[in-house]
């Protein structure tokens, strides 16, 4: 098929909220790369935040506002909109339709079996107040997403990799069913393992707001430091400087390990060649948490100062930046309703597209005379 000759990337977010240092290493820093990579043939955003009312139905507010958020930290932290379409998932009505179909590709057993999801009924406490049919069936409109680009990649974090097994899965029952049409992706997650799963700056599994354990690609400079300084624990056995330390679930040195390179250590701390001579250190004895802490920040803020003073600039220009989502919004309109008609049409029920099945019925009753 035509569509499978194309390289395409599709990724996504929901607009719950701003996106933070975990987005960043775990997937939004790549996409930069891979936009500035020349390689792909389209790469695509979506705001998904139909996704995102799945669990704030009672809250679209939220979503409204955190939109801008959003689209402010990917522009800020280098998402070029002339190489990059960013679109708004509610505009794209092919999607609706699209998850519509695939809906009788799944069995509700399938679904149940999502470990993501699973994990996020119990952080939502779903389990006790019930399930909205809407946030249990998220997956496979999330197939819809990523089938409609006709994407072959999408650059996600790890916690997403279920989302992707569901809509290979689809796409090989559709295919099956009504011939080929869809393109399957295949997710792309980050090599570094620390990159993949960022703690919150507490040590906790993951960066999450209502935990205040997270470091936000906005935040200023005095922020960062607080969260580094104020809520990093690092070796609680490391009492003395001259004690010797740990340096695995030490959150500094995980923030490290998906932080920092070699370049670092030549222009903030030229007493070591790179990380490992560090750790090494650390774990002799001799080299105080202060000093690993100040380190961290100058690395962090590396990363996050030239995306602060990008976001500055968008954030006196709204105009352009709404007009940069109404572009990207459009065209994604015409590439989604592309594909709903290419499915339309491999399952038959494209009635109006032409009036071929005119004829077709026409036969069918002089069959039926004969
Ligand atoms: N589920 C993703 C998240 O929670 C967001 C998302 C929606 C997405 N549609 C997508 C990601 C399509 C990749 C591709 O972060």
């Amino acid at each position: 098929m035509e569509a499978n000759q194309k390289k395409i990337i599709l990724t996504g977010d929901r607009p719950t909220g701003r996106l933070h240092l975990g987005h960043y290493v775990g997937s939004l820093k790549r996409r930069v790369e891979l936009q500035n990579s020349g390689e792909f043939d389209e790469i695509n955003i979506l705001i998904a935040d139909d996704q995102a009312l799945t669990d704030n139905a009672d809250n679209p507010g939220k979503i409204r506002d955190n939109i801008i958020n959003v689209v402010l930290d990917y522009l800020s932290a280098g998402i070029d909109p002339a190489k990059t379409t960013i679109c708004v998932q509610s505009a794209l009505p092919a999607l609706h339709a699209l998850t519509f179909y695939y809906m009788n590709l799944v069995t509700t057993a399938r679904l149940s079996r999502n470990p993501t999801v699973k994990a996020e009924m119990q952080l939502r406490g779903f389990e006790d107040e019930g399930l909205p049919a809407g946030f249990f069936t998220y997956p496979v409109s999330q197939a819809a997403d990523i089938t409609a680009f006709d994407a072959t990649v999408v650059p996600v974090g790890e916690d997403q990799l279920p989302m992707i097994e569901q809509t290979r899965e689809i796409v090989e029952k559709f295919n099956r069913t009504y011939g080929e049409t869809l393109v399957l992706p295949k997710a792309m997650i980050p090599e570094n393992e620390f990159q993949r799963r960022l703690p919150g700056v507490d040590g906790k599994a993951k960066m999450s707001k209502s935990l205040g354990n997270c470091i936000y690609l906005s935040d200023n400079a005095k922020t960062v430091k607080k969260q580094v300084n104020g809520k990093m624990f690092t070796d609680p056995t490391h009492l003395r400087i001259e004690d010797p330390g740990h340096t695995e679930g030490n959150v500094v040195f995980t923030y490290l390990d998906a932080f920092c390179n070699d370049d670092h250590f030549r222009e903030y701390l030229p007493e070591y060649a790179n990380l490992e001579e560090m750790k090494d250190h650390y774990r002799r004895g001799g080299l105080g948490d202060g000093t690993c802490k100040k380190f961290l920040i100058n690395v962090l803020e590396e990363t996050l100062s030239p995306i602060r003073a990008e976001r500055a600039k968008w954030e006196a220009d709204i105009d352009t930046v709404y007009d940069i989502l109404l572009a990207g919004t459009a065209k994604a309109v015409e590439k989604t309703n592309g594909t709903l008609a290419r499915v339309r049409r491999a399952m038959r029920i494209d009635y109006f597209d032409d009036r071929r099945i005119v004829r077709e019925w026409e036969e069918l009753l002089k069959k039926a005379q004969q």
